[in-house]
């Protein structure tokens, strides 16, 4: 029998904070890494500046590092546990000053215009406030050419009863696949890919910015 849903351990996928918190972001780093390695396969090229928005725990970044030992790698988040946990899990990469993390939301970025080659986001565009603004400030720091790339495993439309009750208690917005692609497009991207791997629940998104 499926255990019930945790909802005071589940309610930090939203903010990670206290022992909880920890406990919460321990296990999304395990338990994304091969949603994240499926979202990776959809970018040919990550360029030399990127970006992680809701970094989490911070092993995605992690990854990156290893395979792209000179680029330069950002994360953000909303929750300072996260962000302490990230910086903890990459203490190499950000003294070597490869890698650097920013405590705040999607909403507003503190980068210029045009600074990043490619930014990526991993199950955590169900819980920004104004997905379709948050994209226009996502496009805003990319390059031109540049891409966005999300990640998805609780997709509109086609939602396990699990997946829709927690939906529900924590007030996600999750797309069906072509509503992300409205969305990125309305954002101002060029939908490049859209992908949706009904075997595992997994949804993928890639928007361009025009050059
Ligand atoms: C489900 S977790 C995913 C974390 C990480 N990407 C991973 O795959 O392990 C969602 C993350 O998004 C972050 N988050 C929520 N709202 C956010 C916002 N408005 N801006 C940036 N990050 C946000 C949360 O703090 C949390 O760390």
């Amino acid at each position: 029998m499926e255990k019930p849903i945790d909802f005071d351990l589940i309610r930090n996928a939203r903010f990670p904070e206290g022992v909880l918190g920890t406990q919460m972001i321990e296990g999304m780093n395990r338990s994304h890494a091969r949603l994240t390695e499926w979202g990776f396969s959809h970018i040919s090229e990550f360029g030399q500046t990127v970006l992680d928005v809701g970094c989490g725990g911070g092993a995605a970044l992690k990854k990156l590092a290893e395979r792209f030992p000179n680029a330069q790698l950002f994360g953000c988040d909303v929750s300072p546990l996260a962000i302490q946990s990230a910086e903890e899990l990459n203490a190499e990469n950000v003294s070597a000053g490869k890698m650097s993390f920013h405590c705040g939301g999607v909403s507003k970025l503190p980068f210029p215009n045009g600074f990043f080659d490619s930014v990526f986001s991993v199950e955590s565009l169900y819980f920004w406030p104004d997905p379709e603004k948050d994209l226009a400030e996502i496009l805003r720091v990319l390059k031109p050419g540049g891409r966005f790339m999300t990640v998805l495993e609780m997709v509109g439309g086609s939602m396990s009863e699990r997946h829709a009750e927690i939906a529900r208690r924590l007030e996600m917005f999750c797309p069906a696949p072509e509503e992300l692609r409205e969305l990125l497009t309305r954002s101002g991207f060029s939908v490049t890919a859209l992908t949706h791997d009904t075997q595992n629940g997994w949804l993928c998104g890639v928007g361009e910015k025009r050059a």
